[in-house]
C-alpha cells in the first residue's frame, strides 16, 4: 500500500540549500517562502559531509535548526538522504569505491555521484548516514517525505570496476541458472565469445569491435537493478523508523536520460516524481513538457510530483536558455495539467558559489526586484487556486507503448540504421496527437490494454512473446493497433524473430518484409495512395508485401518504387496498421486522424493551434487546462457555468486566452462523460 503524502493541495517549492548561507540569510528565506506561497521544500540532498564530518561521526545542529525553522513557518520538509554525494573523506578511505569507465580510468571525488553503485563501502557508507538520518527524525514534524538519494544514475549510471563485474556475475547467474543458458541467450558461438567460467564474463569495456548485443542489453539491465537495489535499501531503512511517511526518488524522465528503467523503479515509491528541464535547442520543448509528464503519469498510475524543473535557464548546456514571458508559468502549469500534484523547483536561492552559481532558482542573484521572483509569487498564487485539483487524473483513449528494453535495444550499434532513436520516433508520433489535442497515457507492452480505443507502437523494436500476443490480440478482440517499423524484430534475447519481418506482428499486420532499406540521411522517397500528393518518406524503408493486408500508400520512387509503405489490415475483430517509414509530419497527423476517426477517439476539446488542451478528471468535475503555447491568444468554447479557477470567474459560455496566458476551468461532470462510458462497452 503506498503512503500518502500529508501536504495539502498542490504542493510548491524547491530544493533549499541553506548549507551554503550563513544562518542570517535564512530568515529571510523562510519570510520569503511563504511571501511565494512555498508549502514544501526539499532539504539536505547533498549535506553529507557537514552532517558526517569524520566517519562515524555526526552532527545534525545545522539540520536541528533547519527544520525547526521550516516546522514553525508552516513549510514541509522533503528530508533528503544525503547519499548522491559521498565526501573525500569517505574516498581517501575507500578509493576502491571510486567509478570505473568503461575505457578503464578510474574517476576522482571532487563533484558528485562519483561512486561505484556496487560498492560495499559505499553501501554500508550510505545505509549508515540514512539510519542516522531515520532514527533522528522519524518524528520530526516537519518532515513530510523521504528524498532518497537524488537522480539515480545521472552521473554514475555505469561503473565497468571489478566489483562491478563480480555483482554483474551474480545478477546473470540469478537471471539465467547456468552458463548454458547464459551462452544460449548472448549467441556466443559468434565471434568466438563462447564461456566456460562465469569469472570469464567481464562488464562491455572498452574492446576492439562491437560488443555482444545481448552483453551490452543484460548490462544496461543490470545497472539499473543494481541502482534500484540501492534505492530499496535505504527505503527499506526510513520505512521501519518511519512506517507512515512516504518515500521518493527524483527520477529523470526528460529528453536525455535512459539510463533506468522505470517502469521496476515505479511501485518501489510511494510517490513517483520527476525532474524535467528543457532543452534549449527544441523549439517545442512544451512537447517534451507533455511526453514527459504523460509517462510519468502512466508510470505513476495517477498524479506524480515534479521534483525539480528551472525557473530559468540551466547551467549544463552548450548554451543556457533563459525563459520567455510566461513560460514559468505555462511550464509549471503544464506539468500539473499533466498529472503533478507538486511542482518544485531546483533551487530555492540561487547560489554564489560552486558548480551551479549559474543556474537559475526562485530566488535569484539579483533578489526579489526580478522577473523571475515576481513570478514565482504569481505562480504561488495559482497553485493555491488550483488546490482541489489535487488527485485528479487522466482519461486518455490512446496508449504509446513505451519500453526501456526496447529503447536500449534500438540504440544498440550495428544496426541496419544507426539514425533511429527511440525518444525521437515516440515523439513523432505523440507530436500530432498533442497537437490534436488527444490525451495519451504510455503502457508497457504487456500492460492493459482494455481502456484505450487506440493503441500505438513506435520503435518497438524488441518485445518479447508476452508483449507481442498482448498487443496483437488487442487487435484481433477489436482494437485498433499502429505499429511503427523495426519494431517486433527481436526478442528479450535480442535474438532476430525469424520468418520476415516485422517479426512477432507479421501476422496481426497482414505482411510480411524481407529487407529493410533504411535511408540515407536527407534521402526522402515519394509516397502514394490514401495520403496527400506531397507525402514523403524518410528514415526508414522496406521491401514489404501484401499477405492479408491492404496498401493505403507505396512508395513512388526510390529503390522500392511500388511498395507498399504503409499498410491496414482488418485482424479478427480489429484493425492493425503497419507504418514502414517516417512520414512526413502532415501525412502522419493525417493517418493518425483517420486511425482516431475509425477508433471514435475524440480530442478533450477542439482548439486552435498552438494551445494546449489536457483534461484531469476528479471525482465530481473536470479540470481541462487551456495553455496557450503560441502566443496569439484564443477564445475557447466552455460549457456557461462552470469556473476559471484561476481568477475564480464562472464562464459565460467561451473563456478568452490573453496571448500566452493559461486557464483551468472547472467543469461539473455531466452527460458527456456518462455517454463516453457507455460507449465503452464494446472496447476491447
Ligand atoms: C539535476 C540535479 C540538481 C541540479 C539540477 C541542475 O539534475 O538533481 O541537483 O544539479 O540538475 O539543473
Amino acid at each position: 500500500m503506498k503512503r500518502t503524502l500529508s501536504v495539502p493541495g498542490i504542493a510548491y517549492g524547491g530544493d533549499y540549500n541553506p548549507e551554503q548561507w550563513p544562518e542570517e540569510v535564512w530568515a529571510e528565506d523562510v519570510a520569503l517562502m511563504r511571501e511565494a506561497g512555498v508549502n514544501m521544500v526539499s532539504v539536505g540532498i547533498f549535506s553529507w559531509a557537514l552532517l558526517e564530518p569524520a566517519e562515524g561521526l555526526f552532527d545534525f545542529s545545522r539540520m536541528d535548526k533547519i527544520l525547526g525553522l521550516l516546522h514553525e513557518n508552516g513549510i514541509a520538509a522533503d528530508l533528503a538522504t544525503p547519499t548522491a554525494a559521498p565526501p573525500a573523506w569517505f574516498f581517501r578511505a575507500h578509493p576502491e569505491a571510486l567509478p570505473v569507465d568503461r575505457d578503464g580510468r578510474t574517476l576522482s571525488y571532487g563533484s558528485r555521484q562519483t561512486f561505484c553503485p556496487s560498492s560495499p563501502a559505499y553501501r554500508r557508507a550510505a545505509l549508515r548516514i540514512t539510519d542516522q538520518l531515520a532514527q533522528r527524525y522519524a518524528d520530526h514534524p516537519a518532515v513530510a517525505m523521504w528524498h532518497v538519494h537524488n537522480e539515480y544514475g545521472c552521473h554514475n549510471a555505469a561503473c565497468y570496476c571489478d566489483t562491478s563485474a563480480e555483482a554483474f556475475r551474480g545478477w546473470l547467474r540469478a537471471r539465467y541458472g547456468n552458463l548454458d543458458a547464459l551462452n544460449d541467450a548472448w549467441g556466443t558461438t559468434f565471434w568466438s565469445q563462447w564461456y566456460y567460467h562465469w569469472d570469464e564474463i567481464l562488464p562491455p569495456r572498452a574492446t576492439g569491435a562491437v560488443p555482444n548485443p545481448t552483453h551490452q542489453l543484460d548490462w544496461r539491465r543490470f545497472c539499473s537493478d543494481e541502482l534500484l537495489s540501492l534505492y530499496r535499501a535505504e527505503r527499506d531503512v526510513l520505512s521501519v523508523a518511519a512506517p507512515d511517511t512516504p518515500a521518493t526518488t527524483n527520477f529523470m524522465v526528460n529528453f536525455s536520460f535512459e539510463a533506468l528503467d522505470y517502469w521496476r523503479w515505479a511501485p518501489e515509491l510511494d510517490v513517483v516524481s520527476n525532474d524535467h528541464y528543457l532543452q534549449s535547442t527544441d523549439p517545442e520543448s512544451h512537447i517534451d513538457i507533455a511526453l514527459c509528464g504523460d509517462l510519468m503519469r502512466s508510470l505513476a498510475g495517477g498524479p506524480w510530483f515534479l521534483m525539480e524543473h528551472s525557473t530559468g535557464a540551466v547551467n549544463w548546456q552548450p548554451v543556457n536558455r533563459a525563459k520567455g514571458p510566461g513560460e514559468l508559468r505555462r511550464n509549471a502549469l503544464a506539468h500539473v495539467a499533466h498529472g503533478a500534484d507538486g511542482i518544485a523547483y531546483f533551487q530555492w536561492r540561487a547560489a554564489k558559489a560552486g558548480a551551479e552559481q549559474w543556474h537559475s532558482a526562485m530566488l535569484p542573484h539579483a533578489g526579489t526586484d526580478s522577473q523571475i521572483w515576481r513570478d514565482v509569487v504569481r505562480l504561488g498564487a495559482d497553485l493555491k487556486a488550483l488546490a482541489e485539483v489535487r488527485g485528479s487524473t487522466g482519461t486518455a483513449e490512446v496508449a504509446i507503448v513505451w519500453d526501456w528494453d526496447a529503447r536500449w535495444a534500438l540504440e544498440l550499434p550495428s544496426q541496419p540504421s544507426g539514425e533511429l532513436r527511440y525518444l525521437d520516433l515516440v515523439r513523432t508520433w505523440y507530436e500530432p496527437l498533442w497537437r490534436a489535442g488527444v490525451a495519451v497515457d504510455f503502457v508497457r507492452p504487456d500492460g492493459d490494454l482494455s481502456a484505450y480505443r487506440l493503441v500505438l507502437a513506435p520503435g518497438l523494436y524488441l518485445v518479447d512473446d508476452a508483449g507481442a500476443a498482448n498487443l496483437t490480440s488487442y487487435a484481433e478482440r477489436g482494437g485498433t493497433l499502429a505499429v511503427g517499423f523495426h519494431s517486433g524484430m527481436v526478442d528479450e534475447k535480442c535474438h532476430v524473430r525469424l520468418g520476415g519481418y516485422p517479426g512477432a506482428f507479421r501476422e496481426a499486420l497482414g505482411v510480411r518484409s524481407d529487407e529493410p532499406f533504411p535511408l540515407l540521411p536527407g534521402e526522402k522517397v515519394g509516397l502514394s495512395g490514401e495520403v496527400p500528393q506531397e507525402a514523403t518518406g524518410t528514415l526508414w524503408s522496406e521491401r514489404l508485401r501484401l499477405a492479408g493486408a491492404e496498401a493505403v500508400a507505396s512508395y513512388t520512387d526510390g529503390p522500392l518504387a511500388g511498395v507498399p509503405a504503409v499498410t491496414r489490415h482488418a485482424h479478427g475483430a480489429g484493425t492493425a496498421w503497419y507504418v514502414a517509414t517516417l512520414l512526413d509530419p502532415d501525412t502522419l497527423a493525417g493517418l493518425l486522424g483517420r486511425m482516431r476517426a475509425e477508433a471514435e477517439v475524440e480530442p478533450v476539446r477542439s482548439v486552435p493551434a498552438g494551445v494546449e488542451v489536457v483534461r484531469r478528471r476528479g471525482t465530481d468535475a473536470d479540470y481541462v487546462f487551456l495553455i496557450d503555447h503560441a502566443g496569439q491568444g484564443a477564445e475557447i468554447p466552455v460549457p456557461a457555468g462552470a469556473t476559471e479557477l484561476l481568477t475564480g470567474k464562472e464562464t459565460t459560455g467561451s473563456v478568452t486566452l490573453a496571448p500566452g496566458e493559461i486557464a483551468v476551468v472547472r467543469e461539473p461532470r455531466g452527460d458527456v462523460s456518462a455517454q463516453r462510458s457507455d460507449d465503452r462497452k464494446d472496447t476491447p
